[in-house]
């Protein structure tokens, strides 16, 4: 499911964003190399990361490991 009709981010898409460091909405906008347009998503992007945390809480794959590409964001 979209959660990102101007991008075309899906659930599963935050959820990967998440795995790979995304903490904000606007983090998995980045993640993604796009930037938000009309900011509607913002409440159900962070209500997908929640559930992606959840998801993830049990998984030995790391929350909060910074990827290369919110490292060379500005
Ligand atoms: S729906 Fe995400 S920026 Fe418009």
């Amino acid at each position: 499911m979209y959660v990102c009709n101007c991008n075309g981010i899906t659930e599963t898409e935050v959820k990967e964003a998440v795995r790979s460091g995304a903490e904000k909405w606007d983090d998995v906008h980045t993640y993604f190399d796009c930037a938000p347009c009309c900011g509607k998503c913002e409440c159900e992007i962070s209500e997908a990361i929640c559930q992606a945390r959840r998801d993830t809480a049990t998984d030995d794959a790391p929350l909060f490991a910074a990827p290369a590409a919110l490292a060379t964001a500005g």
